[in-house]
């Protein structure tokens, strides 16, 4: 076990979508903001660890939290060298909350799977309207060094649309990188989505590779979570890892230290089947694993 470099902090649960690709609604509790105490008694416990890269996201839409400003600032405070990541669905009003916040983070991704009718399509009840006013307004703000890409959760249905939303959302909006993401099966009792014709991968493999995110060749034993990151949803609940938010908690980090959830059995036996390439059950349908064949054939390493 090492120590902890990544985490990935759910701030909140509260969404005003419900996009069709996000298990969200399979998965949250009662909806609730984590409060700046909680936030800080979290970074107390793993101020010791070398944090390099953190994303402040999870089932929810971050910049809901009436203090994310302050929840990033505080982020900055205990680990002033890391990295802050976040993901925004741009349906809402820019406020100062969203301004200040940018000072802190380093990295937001905005994310836009889709161009005018097929953007509402995947994110209902999004509004590609309310989009381009929140994208008119962000021509305004000061990035203050924080780097904005577009992430677009790539289907078979919108393959099409990368294109124009690179030309007309990226470019024109002067945004930083577009990372076209595949988009993958968080529901551990699912399979990951496919239905892509020859012709869209071959299109997919011959235009965009170099923006698509993911490793090609990945098996178990490549997997970073158990070794070395942490995930925690509002409630203080430890996960393993984003691609299976449906599991059972492996402790609760407001009451326990991460040093007694990590040594835990079941987080132990989690791990050590990733270690020996053995997956447990809680790892049998993970969309890295899924994803790699796919990744290679579009041409990814
Ligand atoms: C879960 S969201 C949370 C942040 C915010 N609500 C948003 O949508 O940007 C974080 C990122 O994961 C992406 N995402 C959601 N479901 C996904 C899936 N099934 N496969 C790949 N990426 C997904 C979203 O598009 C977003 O960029
Ligand atoms: S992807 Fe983001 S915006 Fe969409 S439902 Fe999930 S958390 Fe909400
Ligand atoms: S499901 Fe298992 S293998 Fe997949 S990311 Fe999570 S811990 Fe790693």
């Amino acid at each position: 076990m090492k120590p902890i470099d990544y985490v990935y902090i759910e701030t909140t649960n509260y969404c005003n979508l419900q996009c069709s690709f996000c298990n969200r609604d399979e998965v949250i509790g009662p909806l609730q903001h984590m409060t700046l105490f909680n936030f800080e008694s979290l970074l107390e416990k793993i101020k010791d660890h070398p944090v390099k890269e953190a994303k402040l996201m999870g089932m929810g839409e971050p910049f809901l939290h009436p203090k994310f400003d302050e929840i990033c600032k505080l982020f900055k405070q205990y680990f002033p060298d890391a990295k802050l990541i976040s993901a925004t669905n741009c349906q809402y009003t820019i406020t100062p909350v969203f301004e200040r916040a940018l000072e802190y983070i380093d990295y937001l991704y905005f994310s836009i799977d889709g161009y005018e009718d097929s953007y509402e399509t995947y994110r209902p009840p999004s509004k590609w309207s309310k989009l381009i006013k929140f994208l008119n307004r962000f021509k305004e703000v000061d990035r203050k060094g924080c780097t904005v890409a577009v992430n677009y959760v790539v289907n078979s249905g919108n393959v099409d649309d990368i294109q124009p939303v690179y030309d007309h959302i990226v470019k024109a909006y002067k945004l930083d990188e577009l990372r076209l993401n595949i988009a993958q099966e968080w529901n551990p009792d699912k399979s990951m989505p496919s239905g892509y014709t020859e012709e869209q991968l071959e299109y997919l493999k011959n235009n965009w590779s170099s923006m698509i995110k993911g490793r090609a060749v990945w098996d178990y034993k490549n997997c970073f979570w158990p070794e070395r990151g942490l995930y925690v949803t509002v409630e203080g609940r430890v996960l393993m890892c984003c691609m299976n938010t449906a599991a059972e908690e492996f402790g609760n980090i407001f009451s326990s230290s991460v040093d007694t959830i990590r040594k835990g059995k079941k987080f132990r036996l989690v791990a050590e089947g990733c270690k020996q390439n053995n997956p447990t059950d809680h790892c049998k349908t993970c969309s890295y694993k899924e994803l790699a064949p796919l990744l290679s054939r579009l041409g990814l390493l």
